[in-house]
């Protein structure tokens, strides 16, 4: 990915690029040094504590006013939210449309997701609440007509947010979200299948 990166960059003639690869909850930089953060599509392979973890490194990397924008997919497996029930429905209904692969690939996933190896996609509200809770202002998060969203934030300054994520799990997703965790293991070596996590999770919602 980084060679990936370098290469796109080379040839587009930026010559100001610098790729490393860090785990998105142990950022390799100093405090308040970034305006912008941008994550696409990789925050749900977080469990919901550590995208809180990521949250809270974001906070602390961003000059304050800086942007944080998130892309990923947004939902959850809630059937009380009419949107989660609609964006479930599509993904059964292509995956049903695909024949006998289709209907592979969805008792593949039943099983990744009953033995807790699913992606932890979380929703609109999640986001919402969670962005608040570590002390970003400006939050916005739009749906796409498809699974995605786009949450947009701006930071504070990481003295005026510390703490805000570590000490309180988000709860707005009636199914579960991420609980009981604390401090400690806020940092964790680089990818999921890597990183143990410190407390019992949910699954995805
Ligand atoms: C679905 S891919 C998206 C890749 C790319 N951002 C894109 O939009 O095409 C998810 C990526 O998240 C990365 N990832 C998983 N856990 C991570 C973590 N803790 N920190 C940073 N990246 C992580 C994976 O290695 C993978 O490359």
């Amino acid at each position: 990915m980084n060679e990936y990166l370098r290469v796109k960059a080379t040839s587009a003639g930026i010559d100001n690029v610098t790729t490393v690869a860090a785990s998105a909850v142990s950022l390799p930089l100093v405090d308040e040094i970034a305006d912008l953060v941008v994550s696409n599509y990789c925050l749900h392979e977080l469990r919901h504590d550590d995208k809180l973890r990521a949250l809270a490194e974001a906070m602390r990397v961003l000059k304050p006013g800086g942007r944080l924008v998130i892309g990923d997919m947004m939902f959850s497996l809630n059937p009380m939210h009419a949107r989660d029930r609609q964006v479930v429905a599509v993904k059964l209904a292509a995956l049903a449309r695909r024949g006998p692969p289709g209907v592979w690939r969805l008792l593949k996933n039943a099983t990744r997701l009953v033995s807790g190896r699913w992606e932890y996609p979380a929703n609109a509200s999640w986001w919402d609440e969670a962005l608040r809770q570590c002390g970003f202002d400006r939050v916005r998060v739009e749906m796409l007509a498809h699974e995605g969203g786009i949450a947009i934030a701006q930071s504070r300054s990481a003295s005026a947010a510390a703490g805000c994520c570590e000490l309180r799990p988000v709860a707005v997703d009636a199914a579960g979200g991420s609980r009981g965790f604390s401090a400690e293991g806020a940092r964790s070596d680089y990818g999921r299948k890597e990183h143990a996590p410190t407390t019992p999770q949910s699954g995805p919602k």
